[in-house]
């Protein structure tokens, strides 16, 4: 047992209320692997001061648990824990430290709030306020496609924490349903700061190239190659979150998520109208417009996104559906050819020249 972690004895009161969380033999298989991963689970105090009282989510990295503030009324939060074999991994605790920084100077009606916890920690976590509702991603597993007007108002209010986040130089670049929870006020909460990018924390390396990239349905194409992104590339992953709730698909599928990414870089979606009929020409320039895979062509922020989808009547349609272009296997072929020229063709030409030089230099001067 790690020491603070775990429930000491001589608080009887505290025991017994923890005894009521704690999991009974035979429970959820997940939450046996949730507490492997983190070395605590229900029924257990962090800190002699979050008392953890059930399982959210057990993610690639972190577990997150709803859990009561002792320390504040009971009132209930969210305490995100990295797994035990990341904590080590400076790369990975640095990212998670610095979800927490960014997390502490935001302050938005449609940003999840994190909670500061003053005072030592034994381990690294971090603490935000408990959301009701459900994920847009449940949302979405209910009921897919959603109606175009729900549709366009939930982009809408991504579109306004968006704006926020961009005032304030930060990037999101992980924007996908599991990360929006849909409050039961019909509000929204961004949430998972875990790769977001911001000027101040410029020193953080990253540990992974999947881990650094967001999820390969909602990532936009420059983050495919490896750049930092802009305000844009938020307005892209937003484009083919709005994508799915109209059409009910995301904009590329396939098997793996390689493959995935190799359409998107190779290739436009199929035009939304094709997939939903009943969707307007608004709403599929809007998406088409948030979904170009060059930025110069796209939204140039969230602010102007935000204006035509709360107002799609007054816009300018440009006719962007009749210019797609499917990816197809000879424009994969000269995607990956082109790859291969930059990366290994081009650099082992140069190494040769170098080496003629250099040989040619020594020779002579035997
Ligand atoms: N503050 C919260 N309140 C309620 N549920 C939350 C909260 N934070 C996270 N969750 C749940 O946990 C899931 C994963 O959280 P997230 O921060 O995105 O972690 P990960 O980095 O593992 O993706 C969310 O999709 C949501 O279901
Ligand atoms: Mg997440």
């Amino acid at each position: 047992m790690r020491l603070g972690y775990k429930l000491e004895p001589g608080n009887a009161a505290l025991m017994e209320r923890a005894a009521r969380f704690r999991d009974r033999p035979g429970d959820d298989p997940a939450l046996r692997e949730a507490r492997m991963l983190v070395g605590l689970g229900p029924g257990d105090v962090l800190d002699g001061r979050f008392l953890i009282a059930e399982l959210l989510n057990q993610g690639g990295m972190a577990v997150i648990f709803k859990a009561l503030d002792l320390q504040n009324g009971d009132r209930e939060v969210a305490v995100k824990l990295p797994h035990l074999g990341l904590e080590s991994n400076p790369a990975s605790y640095a990212r998670f430290m610095r979800e927490e920084e960014i997390g502490l100077s935001l302050g938005h009606p449609f940003v999840m709030k994190f909670i500061g916890v003053n005072g030592s920690r034994s381990r690294p976590y971090i603490v935000a306020e408990y959301l009701h509702g459900d994920t847009l991603a449940d949302v979405l597993g209910r009921i897919r496609p959603l109606p175009e007007k729900d549709a366009l108002k939930f982009a809408s209010l991504i579109c306004e924490a968006l704006e926020y986040l961009h005032a304030h130089a930060i990037i999101h670049r992980d924007l996908k349903p599991s990360n929006v929870m849909v409050c039961p006020d019909g509000s929204i909460r961004l949430m998972d700061f875990g790769i977001s990018y911001t000027e101040a924390a410029r020193r953080v390396t990253y540990c992974g190239f999947s881990t650094a990239m967001g999820t390969a349905d909602y990532v936009a194409p420059e983050q495919i190659r490896g750049r930092r992104g802009d305000p844009r590339t938020d307005v892209y992953s937003l484009g083919a979150m709005l994508y799915e709730m109209l059409t009910g698909k995301p904009p590329f599928d396939g098997d793996d998520p390689f493959i995935i990414m190799n359409r998107r870089m190779s290739g436009d979606p199929a035009a939304p109208r094709k997939l939903n009929s009943s969707l307007s020409p608004q709403a599929e320039e809007i998406v088409l417009r948030a979904l170009q895979r060059d930025p110069n062509r796209r939204y140039p922020s969230a602010a102007a996104m935000k204006a035509d989808l709360d107002a799609p009547e007054k816009m300018r349609l440009t006719g962007l559906c009749d210019t797609l272009r499917e990816s197809t296997r000879w424009r994969r072929f000269l995607l990956l050819a082109r790859w291969i020229t930059f990366t290994c063709v081009i650099p082992l030409i140069i190494q040769v020249i170098l080496f003629f030089l250099l040989w040619h230099h020594f020779a002579r001067k035997r």
